[in-house]
């Protein structure tokens, strides 16, 4: 008899129907065929499906003809979560179980272990915010991946520990509600305990920081050791709005593929940050490999993307980074077509001013001399650089001010005036469907809103000259003036704003 099992597939976040068809002939040799592109962990399928249909007390089609097909045939599946469906195939195409529910309203996912127990699988939160897509209400997951599952609202999650069970629930031997998850509130989870009021100090910093959540403008700070670049990088994603509940669920869904969710925060709900050292390679940064995880430009989707020591990073690595910065997303290729995953993050750098670490230290002498320092400043020169709005010098804050007590402006406070800035920006990019900020302004557009007085437009002319600015740098002090404006709630562009914009782009001269 023949059967069919939905089940799923992802392009990416796009979540794909795979139906799991299985016809089972008593007639013929027996066989067991498996088609329709499946990757080797689906191949391998066969000898834990065999051993969790045995230990689950039901009986194998041994002697039977077993040919699997998973439609459509031209999408390459992976992964163990066809398990689950193609045992529930054979069990009914071989006429050993019949099910009381209809099939075509539900889609199963899961990995068998021998024993016939269900273990998690990645990217279930994906697959169940596509299901709406194709009219499917109904979903059977491991028990283990309830949480995530349960993030959909519209969708009914049928969470289960063993084959057994789903086979008693599908049999209408075991009854079962939807699990629902109302134990974990939102709002309880988007609090942070670090706070810009520890930073002491450190008032230029926090102004530049400002700035560039407000305008989504990247940064890289310059400065010794010890300064306090890490503990200002770090307190970033406090400053920048709160995620809206589809921001939260796209980047959850990219934890969900990298397989990087658990019991305890099945839902991203704070803006990520992520750092990954310098030794890090191209593929764990921008994603791919066999598994095609996720890189840490998509896992800090929606929120920072923090590179320390900048210049160590090889500059092999710091290239994969255009695509990212330039579109908001990146493309893996693969053998078979590509994916592409969503990687808009804010981008913060640091780095030292030379290699000993203390150039223009009052403390300390420099032992590096003009050209070492001009390598090093190098390694990070070019496209890369470009693509940075602000650079900051991050200076040592003296022993006395860090023991001072004095208030320090915190991280509610410098985010309203995000928030602000950005609310100005939303109402101006309305109509512009990719513009919600100003660092997103394509050059064609700058002119249109960026309106500086007669003033600003002089002292810039005379900056270009003295500076050396380039036709990119020109456009990112515009759009960054623009920012600066936006905080001071003034549409027009004024001598003083151009002025500190254009304070942002010299620290690297030498
Ligand atoms: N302005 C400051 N206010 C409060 N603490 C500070 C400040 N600056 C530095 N510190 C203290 O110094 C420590 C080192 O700072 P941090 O690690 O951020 O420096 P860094 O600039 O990243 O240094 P490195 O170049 O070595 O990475 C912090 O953990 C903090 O305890
Ligand atoms: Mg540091
Ligand atoms: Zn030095």
């Amino acid at each position: 008899m023949l059967s069919k099992v939905n089940s799923g597939a992802l392009l990416g976040l796009n979540f794909i129907k795979v139906i799991c068809e299985i016809d089972i002939s008593t007639k013929g040799f027996p066989a067991y065929f498996l088609v329709g592109l499946p990757d080797n962990a689906v191949k391998e399928s066969r000898e834990r499906i065999i051993s969790a249909i045995k230990n689950s007390g039901f009986e194998f089609p041994s002697n039977d003809r077993i040919t699997i097909n998973l439609a459509p045939a031209d999408l390459k599946k992976e992964g163990s979560l066809y398990d689950l469906p193609i045992a529930i195939g054979i069990l009914i195409g071989a006429e050993k179980i019949y099910p009381k529910i209809n099939l075509d309203d539900f889609v199963f996912l899961g990995e068998l272990s021998l024993d016939g127990s269900l273990r998690p699988v990645k990217g279930v939160l994906p697959i169940t915010a596509g299901l709406k897509k194709y009219g499917i209400k109904n979903i059977i997951v491991p028990f283990e991946n309830r949480f995530e599952a349960s993030i959909v609202k519209e969708v009914n999650v049928y969470a289960f520990k063993t084959l057994k069970e789903v086979v008693d629930f599908l049999t209408g031997k075991l009854k079962k509600d939807p699990f629902k998850d109302d134990t974990k509130s939102i709002n309880s989870l988007s609090t942070y305990n670090i706070d810009f009021k520890d930073v002491k100090g450190h008032f230029h910093a926090k102004r530049a920081i400002t700035i560039a959540a407000a305008g989504g403008h990247n940064i890289l700070m310059i400065g010794p050791p010890g300064s306090g670049k890490s503990m200002l990088a770090k307190r970033i994603p406090t400053i920048l709005p709160d995620l809206t509940y589809e921001e939260m669920l796209e980047t959850t869904k990219i934890y969900s593929i990298g397989g990087l969710l658990t019991e305890d925060t099945p839902l991203i709900t704070k803006r990520p940050f992520r750092a990954p050292h310098h030794t890090t390679s191209s593929v764990a940064l921008i994603g791919g490999g066999s598994s095609l995880k996720p890189g840490e430009v998509s896992l800090a989707h929606n929120g920072v993307l923090f590179l320390d020591e900048l210049p160590e990073f090889k500059r092999g690595v710091l290239e994969v980074l255009r695509e990212p910065l330039e579109n908001g997303y990146v493309t893996i290729s693969r053998a078979r077509g590509s994916v592409r995953y969503p990687a808009r993050f804010m981008f913060v750098a640091a780095m030292n001013p030379c290699p000993c670490g203390y150039y223009g230290d009052p403390e300390h002498t420099c032992s590096c001399s003009l050209s070492e320092i001009k390598r090093y400043r190098s390694k990070v020169s070019g496209p890369l650089l470009d693509r940075i709005d602000i650079y900051l010098d991050v200076p040592r804050v003296d022993v006395e001010k860090l023991m001072e007590d004095e208030m320090s402006e915190s991280s509610l406070e410098m985010k309203n005036k995000v928030v602000k800035a950005r609310e100005i920006q939303y109402f101006r990019y309305k109509r512009h469907k990719n513009i919600l900020l100003n660092s997103h302004l394509p050059p064609n557009l700058i002119e249109k809103y960026v309106i500086l007085s007669k003033e600003a437009k002089n002292i810039l002319k005379m900056a270009i000259k003295k500076f050396n600015i380039s036709n990119r740098g020109f456009h990112r002090i515009l759009k960054l003036s623009r920012t600066i404006a936006d905080i001071d709630n003034s549409e027009k562009v004024d001598e003083k704003h151009i002025l500190e914009a254009i304070g942002y782009r010299t620290s690297l001269e030498l």
